[in-house]
């Protein structure tokens, strides 16, 4: 066919517009995406129109995402009729439809649809409920995730230098039972759950450790972890990762050893949206973005739970969370949304990529030597060889106590303290000065101690420090 040459060029031109918006529209590249938790199938649920208005390119469901165990407003360990009943009830509202027929959907499991209320390895009905979840997810049959013990799962998307991971944990199938105090906290009623330090305690299960290290080691800018629980936040009585605190200092010694830049953790399951903000565990900005009340959160104000690490919060309202990636900044910025059932912004925090940059991993540490944090998960009267880097300390009285610490400020929760005694203060150390020490690595052989309430390691012979070199 001939045209004319002016429309030629007009064609030309179409088709260079044409290419320039498709090539900044490109679907692979992740821009928008909306992440949620707690929503019980036996309500009204219109947040799920709102989240398909959004249009969002993907969806993580955290867990919570069908009510399986609740009869008449009750908690009641399920059934596998029962939790495909609760699914099938889900998979039979129009806004959810809607949502699911416009956006590509990720999802893990909590405990309302593993089946059971704060349920772990012991849920006699954890591989229905994992074949259940399976069907209504839509997992291929001759996918290997059905022969997987566990629901977890991953996936990168984008091209190179615009890579987002999304990865799914499964803190329910392998975690190891709970322990409740014998009083509920001042200002509760639930009591609290204590902490497991025992060796044996597990988040995740060997098999998906394993599997979350070569995740971890894979290329990607932003990888957003999905944890069912919140894994920042700490004080508060119910379900956490702190809960079992050796298997959360491990996750975070995981992503520094695997110098895994742009972690931001998503979270779920406390029927309240916050956002938490570690600076230090694992060497840049760590977020925990907290999105929990499709329909279940609070319609009136709560008071807030303790979590030092909060920065921003909803105490009441339904909401969904949303994590949105300009990419065409230099530093690309990235917004950690919380949104109200209307779709508008209730918070948010605003973080450059490049401050989620992983530091080089430190060096392995020699085998039967612990580093400071993974000694405050050690038990009192525990014979433990520690190292860390001197950061400050004080020197007591006429040389009575010397206290060397992992951290500048000794208030802080990460802080461990090596207690020289008197005897140490001798030989070697006899004319020693908190300064000679300050910015040294050291190595400190002895017992865990407690002072109050903080864990520390007391060494009385000069024999059992060095200085690292
Ligand atoms: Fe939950």
């Amino acid at each position: 066919m001939n045209f004319p040459a002016h429309l030629k060029t007009l064609g030309l031109t179409f088709a260079s517009i044409f290419l320039t918006a498709t090539a900044s529209a490109d679907p692979s590249i992740v821009r928008r995406i909306a992440f949620g938790s707690c929503a019980d199938q036996q309500k009204p649920c219109p947040i799920w129109g709102t989240i398909a208005d959004y249009d969002p390119q993907w969806l993580l469901l955290l867990g919570d995402n069908i009510y399986a165990d609740v009869v008449d407003g009750r908690l009641k360990p399920s059934t596998p009729e029962r939790i495909a009943a609760a699914y099938q009830q889900l998979g039979e509202m129009p806004e959810f439809n809607r949502l699911r027929a416009s956006t590509n959907i990720m999802a893990t499991w909590d405990d309302h649809d593993y089946g059971n209320n704060d349920a772990g390895a012991q849920w006699e009905h954890k591989d229905a409920a994992a074949e259940i979840f399976h069907n209504f997810f839509g997992t291929p049959a001759d996918s290997p995730l059905r022969k997987q013990r566990g629901i977890y799962d991953a996936r990168i998307v984008g091209p190179p230098g615009k890579r987002v991971q999304m990865i799914m944990l499964d803190t329910r199938y392998f975690r190891s039972e709970l322990e409740k105090a014998e009083r509920p906290l001042p200002g509760f009623r639930a009591r609290p759950y204590l902490q497991r330090t025992d060796p044996q305690a597990t988040m995740l299960g060997d098999q998906q450790w394993k599997w979350l290290e070569q995740q971890l080691r894979q290329p990607a800018e932003i990888r957003l972890l999905c944890s069912s629980i919140q894994v920042i936040s700490d004080e508060h009585p119910f379900e956490k990762w702190d809960n079992f605190p050796a298997e959360r200092q491990r996750l975070y010694d995981l992503i520094r050893d695997c110098e895994a830049s742009g972690v931001i953790i998503l979270s779920g399951d406390r029927h309240r949206g916050e956002i938490s903000l570690d600076p230090y565990s694992v060497g840049y900005a760590l977020y925990d973005v907290t999105a929990s009340g499709l329909n279940q959160a609070s319609r009136v104000w709560r008071p807030l739970e303790p979590n030092r690490h909060r920065v921003s919060s909803l105490e009441y309202g339904n909401h969904f969370g949303a994590i949105e990636i300009d990419w065409d900044r230099q530093d690309p910025l990235i917004s950690l949304q919380l949104r109200w059932e209307d779709g508008e912004i209730a918070t948010q925090a605003r973080v450059l990529l490049s401050r989620l940059q992983a530091k080089p991993a430190p060096k392995p540490l020699p085998a039967g030597v612990v580093s400071a944090g993974r000694a405050l998960t050690l038990d009192v009267g525990d014979a433990a060889e520690v190292q860390f880097l001197v950061q400050a300390g004080r020197m007591f009285g006429e040389r009575m106590r010397l206290l060397l610490n992992s951290e500048s400020d000794y208030r802080s929760k990460r802080n461990f303290t090596v207690v020289m005694e008197a005897t140490a203060l001798s030989g070697p150390w006899g004319n020693i000065d908190l300064a000679d020490l300050q910015g040294k690595t050291i190595r400190a052989r002895g017992t865990i101690g407690v002072y109050n309430g903080v864990k520390q390691l007391v060494i009385e012979t000069p024999e059992q420090l060095q200085i690292v070199p």
